[in-house]
């Protein structure tokens, strides 16, 4: 559920300001159960360990920690590699996003070692013996290594991630400066994987307000893009105590994405140009 604004919620003001942790005194069904380890490949000499989060929400059973041994010599370099390898000769019931194995996509990200990144650009000698492999979190899972980002997509929508002008459309195409050109850069580039939102202790506590660091970098986008003319409207739509001011910046955000940009940095330059229009 999205909340629009935080008037919406009034008798539960003070609960949702300080809300418990949503996996405070986990239910038992959601405890993480030791899984199957499944023997190493035969003949293998090269060989390494990856445990994985196993869920399966028709199996009506607690989700697991399954161990498998990934043939190294029979494998590419990268964890998407690996986790391929798992399902095309292991598992094949083994449930995880990929496309287009380059960093560009944006749906393989999940949680590796206990950070956030992409599958497809993170090489298996530099995650740890065993490797854990975990989804995304703070988001459903919908089978083992897949979450849910319905929300987090709607929240996306929420913004109107596209070019909003008022003047008539031009024959041609809308023209910028080199300079009004750079001023997207570090922004356009984002792939909407997510990582950061899952790594916002913000958005774990108030997902449901506030928008978290890929939405609001994308909001900057569209704020600082010169062809754009519906700066205002977008700045009200910003302005909430919940939507954009949970952000504390903690920087959980930056410090996790796997394109090098900067969330934080994008959500300050949105708060910098609401104090410019007031002032
Ligand atoms: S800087 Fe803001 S958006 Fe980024 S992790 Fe921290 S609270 Fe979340
Ligand atoms: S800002 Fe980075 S981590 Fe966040 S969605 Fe975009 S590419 Fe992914
Ligand atoms: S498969 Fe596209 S980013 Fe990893």
């Amino acid at each position: 559920m999205i909340i629009d604004s935080s008037d919406e919620v009034s008798r539960f003001v003070w609960l949702k300001r300080f809300p418990f942790p949503r996996n405070f005194n986990v239910t038992p069904e959601s405890r993480i159960e030791p899984g199957h380890t499944w023997p190493a490949p035969a003949g293998a000499t090269r060989t390494k360990a990856f445990d994985i989060y196993r869920y399966d929400p028709d199996s009506g059973g607690n989700p697991r920690l399954d161990r498998f041994y990934v043939d190294l010599d029979d494998c590419g370099p990268m964890v998407l590699d690996a986790l391929i390898w798992i399902k095309n000769k292991v598992d094949s019931t083994l449930a995880f996003r990929r496309s287009c194995r380059e960093g560009v996509c944006g749906s393989c990200s999940m949680t590796m070692d206990g950070t956030n990144w992409l599958a497809c650009t993170r090489f298996s000698s530099d995650m740890a013996t065993p490797a854990t492999i975990y989804p995304l979190a703070n988001m459903r899972v919908v089978k083992d290594l897949v979450p849910d980002q319905t929300h987090v997509f709607a929240q996306y929508a929420a913004i109107q991630p596209w070019l909003r002008s008022k003047t008539p459309e031009p024959e041609k195409e809308r023209l910028q400066s080199v300079e009004e050109r750079g001023r997207i850069d570090g922004y356009y580039e984002c792939i909407l994987c997510f990582c950061c939102t899952s790594g916002c202790p913000s958005h774990w506590w108030n997902g449901d307000r506030f928008l978290g660091p890929a939405v609001l970098l994308q909001a900057w986008r569209w704020l600082t893009d010169s062809r754009d003319e519906a700066k205002e409207e977008r700045l009200d739509n910003l302005e909430d105590p919940f939507r954009l001011y949970r952000c504390h910046t903690i920087l959980n955000c930056t410090r996790t994405c796997p394109k090098g940009l900067n969330p934080g940095k994008a959500i300050a330059e949105i708060k910098k140009m609401i104090v410019e229009r007031e002032s």
